[in-house]
């Protein structure tokens, strides 16, 4: 039996329900159909936006969403996009696929679909090919309430209203496709760049974001806050960290979304805990820099990339979706909680249709993936403490040099006085019994749900129930303590009244 240690008394952070969010970027069926099928689709649409997709992102309460990308914002020209569409530039979307962007989906369209989301707004703005001024008058387009010529134009295109520019990314990727520059020149232009980004209204200033890291470039880290940190005007308030988990760890055979064996399944899962170490060491180096941690980690691009599914666009990223995601969206998530006094955002790539992603469409129809299910155990944690917690673990795996701990958790208290629990069992044989005793503190009751199955099982349009939570019993609760058992190959979450 492993044991499970929670202190509720002791708090180690507030769990940003940024943590939790997502991305979308004008690649493959992300933006267009998986999201915006225009007013006059057949599909049920508000102002364009599928109501399906809408509705199972709000169950899973978005927290905030990045747009437009990506590779393509630093290629993106945001006045493509606004004004009457017929008249919007058609161009090729170069990075993705060749294909004919109608630019039918811009910034009204964004904010609009943020409104019906109910969520924070990120924009990535374009350092790469774009002008200063093209990106401070973007700012100003959206956030400025005033007679200017942006903010008239804004008006004239119908939004009397200034928007809320929560987050503002200053350039993507610049060591890479956003640029293919070296971390000082881009610090450089990072100091730049962001004087621009005007705060109009001091009731709503934007956090600002630098471009990090790609993976385990420490000296990218480094060399951009040597560079650009500021200390006191707080012109950098967030940095990035992109890390994808590629299955194979080879770019150009990455592997198949569902046709794996048990030992690319421990494979994945160690690579993903990779983002451990580098939570570790990136912020090892933030620390020298801001000891009061008053920049967040924006984790704004993470999660499993797979060849595409076969017969599909090879630039759409378009994947599959299994248990073995459902897993490393648990411990990840995990993993984020227990580093929530550094890392302020993760986003996962992508929402729709590419990537890791929550949901699929293909034509009306619309499939929830295990990683949706993933993420509404663990939207329960939002806007919660952590608290402190350690639990047992062993290792697992079927080779020696690829073992893994079986057990990942983290504990939060939430407002509303309980105390939430997630954990994951990446044994893909043997489930755990768990005693999780609670310092000086009696539990009441506890209930839980389960998001369990076969490593490759997944959703399709013909099955999309096959994996699916379902109510947890198995936890008994005496005087400080709860038993349970947490079956292999297995996300739980637990609902403890104290
Ligand atoms: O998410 C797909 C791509 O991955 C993004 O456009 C880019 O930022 C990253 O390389």
């Amino acid at each position: 039996m492993a044991k499970m240690y929670v202190n509720p008394k002791v708090k180690k952070g507030h769990i940003n329900p940024e943590l939790q969010g997502h991305f979308s970027e004008h690649l493959g069926r992300c933006i267009y159909e998986g999201i915006y099928v225009g007013e006059n689709s057949d599909i049920p649409n508000v102002n364009g936006m599928r109501t399906d997709v809408v509705e199972a992102l709000k169950e899973i309460k978005v927290p905030v969403l990045r747009w437009p990308g990506g590779c393509f914002a630093d290629e993106y020209h945001w006045k493509d996009g606004i004004g009457s569409k017929e008249t919007r530039k058609k161009m090729i979307n170069t990075h993705w696929g060749g294909v004919v962007e109608d630019n039918s989906f811009g910034t009204h369209e964004f904010m609009e679909l943020c409104r019906q989301l109910g969520c924070k707004t990120y924009i990535n703005g374009n350092v790469g090919s774009g002008t200063v001024q093209e990106m401070s008058e973007w700012v100003e387009y959206m956030t400025f309430e005033g007679v200017s010529p942006m903010a008239d134009l804004r008006k004239a295109n119908g939004h009397e209203e200034p928007w809320t520019v929560d987050y503002f990314g200053v350039g993507n990727e610049n060591w890479g496709c956003g640029g293919n520059m070296r971390p000082q020149y881009y610090g450089d232009l990072y100091r730049r760049y962001q004087t621009y980004v005007r705060n109009y209204d001091s009731k709503k200033p934007i956090s600002k974001i630098a471009c990090g890291a790609n993976a385990d470039d420490y000296h990218w880290t480094d060399k951009v806050l040597e560079t650009a940190f500021d200390h006191g005007s707080g012109y950098m308030n967030g940095l990035s960290l992109h890390y994808y988990t590629v299955p194979s760890g080879d770019w150009n055979h990455k592997g198949s979304a569902t046709d794996f064996d048990e030992k690319s399944w421990y494979k994945t899962l160690k690579i993903t805990l990779k983002m451990k170490e580098l939570i570790q060491r990136h912020g090892a180096i933030m620390d020298q820099y801001d000891p009061e941690k008053k920049i967040g980690m924006i984790i704004d691009e993470w999660g499993t990339w797979y060849d595409v599914e076969p017969g599909t666009n090879p630039g759409f990223l378009y994947q599959q979706n299994t248990m073995r995601d459902a897993m490393v969206a648990g411990i990840n998530l995990n993993l984020f909680n227990k580093n929530c006094d550094r890392v302020k955002m993760a986003n996962i790539a992508q929402m729709v249709n590419v990537l890791q992603s929550v949901l699929l469409t293909e034509g009306d129809k619309m499939v929830k993936t295990p990683t949706w299910h993933a993420f509404n155990l663990y939207k329960h944690h939002q806007d919660g403490e952590l608290v402190e917690s350690f639990v047992e673990t062993k290792d697992v795996g079927l080779e020696e040099s690829c073992m893994i701990p079986n057990l990942t958790e983290s504990v939060s208290l939430g407002t509303d006085g309980r105390l939430h629990v997630t954990l994951t069992n990446a044994s893909l044989t043997d489930s755990e019994e768990i005693d999780m005793v609670l310092a000086e503190t009696a539990v009441k009751s506890v209930k839980g749900t389960i998001l369990t199955g076969d490593m490759k099982a997944h959703n399709t349009f013909d099955a999309p129930e096959t994996v699916h939570t379902e109510a947890f019993s198995g936890a008994t609760a005496s005087g400080s303590s709860v038993k349970f058992t947490i079956p292999a190959c297995s996300v739980l979450y637990l609902e403890v009244e104290i």
